[in-house]
């Protein structure tokens, strides 16, 4: 399986995503791949935000070796499952499919968690430290279900 965690800077929220993923991928024995990217192009190239890698080191995952990139068509054929993490995202990416096939596999991630509400995860960041733990709470109820789903 082939993970693609999407939102719009890249350096907040997908970067946690896809650290939280693969450590639970790595704990289930699986072998998936996880990466993620922005539907902006603003911070390519760069480690994720410096509070994301601080929620994550707290909980015992290291993200900093990551580097930021905007997603491209390429990708939607690539992976099996694209995750956007709200509305905007979702529609930007939906917005980059060439066919069925490509929009099947874009989803909210919240959604695999708490189906159809279609909640997003919020953009943590212009706000303080409490956005980015409550981010990450999020993140990790979104990817227990994502393996919990496919067993
Ligand atoms: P992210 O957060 O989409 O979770 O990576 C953002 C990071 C940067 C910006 C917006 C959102 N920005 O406007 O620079």
């Amino acid at each position: 399986m082939k993970v693609l965690m999407v939102c719009l800077g890249n350096i907040c929220r997908s970067p946690l995503a896809q650290g939280i993923l693969e450590h639970k991928v790595r704990q289930a024995g699986l072998d998936w791949q996880v990466d993620s990217a922005g539907t902006g192009a603003w911070h390519v190239g760069q480690r994720p935000d410096r509070r994301s890698c601080e929620v994550a080191h707290k909980y015992g995952i290291d993200i900093t070796t990551q580097a930021a990139r905007k997603i491209d068509r390429a990708d939607l054929q690539a992976f099996d499952i694209v995750y956007c993490m709200d509305a905007s995202n979702y529609n930007d990416v939906i917005a980059l499919c060439r066919n069925q096939d490509e929009e099947k596999k874009v989803k909210l991630i919240m959604n695999e968690a708490d189906p159809k509400k279609n909640i997003s995860v919020p953009d943590p960041y212009f706000g303080g430290p409490d956005g980015f733990e409550s981010v990450y709470l999020m993140l990790d109820r979104a990817c227990e279900a994502v393996i919990a789903n496919r067993r």
